[in-house]
């Protein structure tokens, strides 16, 4: 059984529809890419998962269990947990509080099933897997932009997920930064956490996926091998243009896509 079946969901604002009847899985450990043109609605589609936005028909299952009609927090409590396109720490808390935060959540979800895992170790655990015990007391509103964006996956991280959703991690660092956001994500994959990532910036999205997803005009046009899916005709046409050949090459693209054709 997958870990996640998303099936059928359907959302509208107003006139736009950001979902038509969109359906897909991931497997427990599994990484998907999740990519298309800005405003193709890969952010809802995450919100959808998260239980932050209600879809307007389908469901979500997770791991067997209808969640469709469970509020965020619920869904957390089940194992879900997502971090954000526009990071949005607590300014004024040091990194170490921050992500003490979500690990509290986890030291209550897991208190009745599991030995006691203080949220303090738990929060320190995080900070270790993401390399940021160095900056564990700085205040969140002064770090650097990797930092912040690793931040978003520490809060994340300490909640103890089954299914981490990525918005937009690796978007603005340099090429000595990428590595490490990379790496990261892989770690965690091969940790047995599934993820869902969107990310524009492909080649650091194909160095760690295992299937990739694009969506486009509110359906899923095209879904599986990751460099299959990005040598076909609809993805090149709506989405990649010319970037195609740099990324297929193993180059440094010279732009990102911007997929506004659509
Ligand atoms: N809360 C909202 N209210 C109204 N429109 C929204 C809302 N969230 C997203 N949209 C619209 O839905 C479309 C898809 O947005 P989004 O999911 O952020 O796309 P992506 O992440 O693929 O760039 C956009 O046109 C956006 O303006
Ligand atoms: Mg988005």
């Amino acid at each position: 059984m997958p870990l996640l079946q998303v099936s059928g969901v359907a959302k509208r604002f107003g006139r736009v529809v950001t979902a038509r009847d969109v359906s897909f899985e991931v497997a427990a450990g599994e990484a998907l890419g999740l990519v298309g043109p800005n405003g193709a609605g890969k952010t809802t589609l995450l919100d959808i998962v998260a239980g932050t936005q209600r879809a307007d028909a389908g469901t979500v299952v997770l791991d067997g269990r209808d969640v469709t009609r469970l509020g965020a927090a619920a869904r957390a409590d089940r194992g879900i947990a997502r971090s954000y396109q526009v990071p949005r720490p607590f300014g004024g808390l040091t990194v170490y509080e921050n992500v003490l935060v979500g690990a509290s959540f986890a030291g209550r979800r897991n208190a009745a099933t599991e030995p006691a895992r203080d949220a303090g170790t738990q929060a320190w655990h995080a900070l270790e897997v993401t390399g940021m015990t160095e900056v564990a007391d700085t205040p969140s509103g002064s770090l650097r932009l990797l930092d912040r964006k690793r931040l978003e996956v520490a809060r994340a991280l300490a909640t103890g997920p089954r299914l981490l959703l990525l918005d937009e991690i690796a978007g603005g660092l340099t090429d000595g930064e990428l590595p490490q956001v990379v790496g990261l994500v892989r770690r965690l994959r091969d940790d047995g956490v599934a993820v869902v990532w969107i990310e524009h910036v492909l080649h650091a999205l194909l160095d760690v996926v295992d299937r990739l997803m694009c969506l486009a005009g509110g359906e899923v046009i095209a879904q599986g091998d990751p460099h299959e899916v990005i040598r076909s005709p609809q993805v090149v046409e709506v989405y990649l243009g010319s970037t195609v050949d740099a990324v297929d090459a193993g180059a440094e693209p010279t732009a990102e896509p911007t997929g506004e054709t659509a």
